[in-house]
């Protein structure tokens, strides 16, 4: 058997070598090499041997193994990449595809296009475009505002606090009013500004409340400024937004900020009425804080919130439906 060990190694070698799969060379390893293989057999045949032959023979033997055991790895080298190419190339993904003929173009969000047609509206009758930070003090969001701490209306704002600075100091604004002190801190007046922009409560999502939402706000800073500047810029915005057939009143209402106070509601064709926001003459209280002075200045403010408008424009039911991000609902409108 010893004197057939060349003859063994190169059929085990070039059966090897034509292995087809890892499963196909696992078996064939165990034919060739395992215990039962004719290479190890013949070690049995060591001890039949002349002595002085004994060393010679078993060092062909293991040549003949190790030779075997080669030609095993170079054949599972290859047939383990070439299986792994097989692979990438069954769970290959075309990302250079391209779409011919017609593609898909999107379109603004709806909350998007309100706000935008609101903005055109109020920058139509006269108003710049202010801004203020989401994430916003204490101070910018309240006390400015005149409600300082403890006061009762805090308690409406279901705040969300940020955990920043001194506890309490930081938050994300509950409205939009805060960039009114923003706006007068960096202007001097006369000033006639909106400010659209998200707020936040901790409140739970439902048809018509979310935590995240979004507000314009209005401030107007000039000499003998009266309440019936006010109501005249609500309804021209009313008959601007909404269309001719719409018009607008205001309602006595309460807000610390404004005094007085008011809440405004739009008068649909059908005669139905739509309370849309607040407003009122702004309150001296705030225009200090804001460094204007009350004696020389006076001011009007509103505030309303555009998600409803969004909603009611395109007649969706449930402010959900405007954080969802579903393409199939955003892709109707
Ligand atoms: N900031 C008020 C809110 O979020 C809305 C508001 C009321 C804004 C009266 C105003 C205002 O500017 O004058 O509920």
């Amino acid at each position: 058997m010893i004197e057939d060990l060349p003859a063994l190694v190169a059929a085990a070698v070039s059966a090897v070598a034509t292995a087809a799969t890892t499963d196909e060379l696992r078996t064939l390893e165990q034919t060739h090499l395992g215990k039962e293989a004719a290479v190890l057999q013949a070690r049995k045949q060591l001890g039949d041997l002349p002595k002085e032959d004994r060393k010679d023979a078993g060092r062909a033997i293991n040549e003949a193994r190790e030779q075997i055991e080669a030609a095993v790895e170079q054949r599972r080298t290859e047939l383990a990449s070439s299986e792994r190419a097989a692979q990438f190339d069954s769970e290959r993904l075309d990302l250079s595809e391209v779409v011919v003929g017609e593609r898909p173009v999107g379109h603004r969000h709806i909350v998007t296009q309100a706000w935008e047609e609101l903005e055109d509206v109020f920058i139509g009758m006269g108003f710049r475009v202010a801004e203020g930070p989401q994430v916003e003090t204490d101070w910018h969001n309240f006390d400015a505002l005149n409600i300082p701490p403890g006061h009762p209306a805090r308690d409406g704002f279901d705040t969300i606090y940020v955990d920043h600075g001194e506890s309490g100091s930081t938050l994300l604004r509950t409205h939009t009013s805060p960039v009114q002190i923003r706006t007068m801190l960096a202007q001097e007046p006369p000033i006639h500004v909106i400010a659209p922009g998200r707020v936040f409560r901790r409140d739970t999502a439902d048809a018509t409340h979310m935590p995240v939402f979004h507000q314009i706000e209005g401030l107007v800073i000039d000499r003998n400024i009266s309440l019936a500047d006010l109501a005249g810029t609500i309804e021209a915005f009313t008959t601007a937004y909404f269309g001719s057939g719409f018009s607008s009143r205001l309602r006595p209402n309460h807000f610390p900020f404004t005094e007085p106070s008011a809440e405004f509601d739009i008068q649909r064709p059908d005669g139905s009425w739509l309370e849309l926001g607040g407003c009122g003459m702004v309150h001296p209280h705030v225009l200090r804080a804001g460094g204007v002075d009350p004696e020389e200045w006076s001011a009007f403010a509103f505030g309303f919130g555009i998600d409803r408008l969004a909603l009611m424009k395109f007649g969706v039911d449930d402010l959900r439906e405007l954080f969802t991000n579903d393409i199939r609902f955003l892709s109707q409108f």
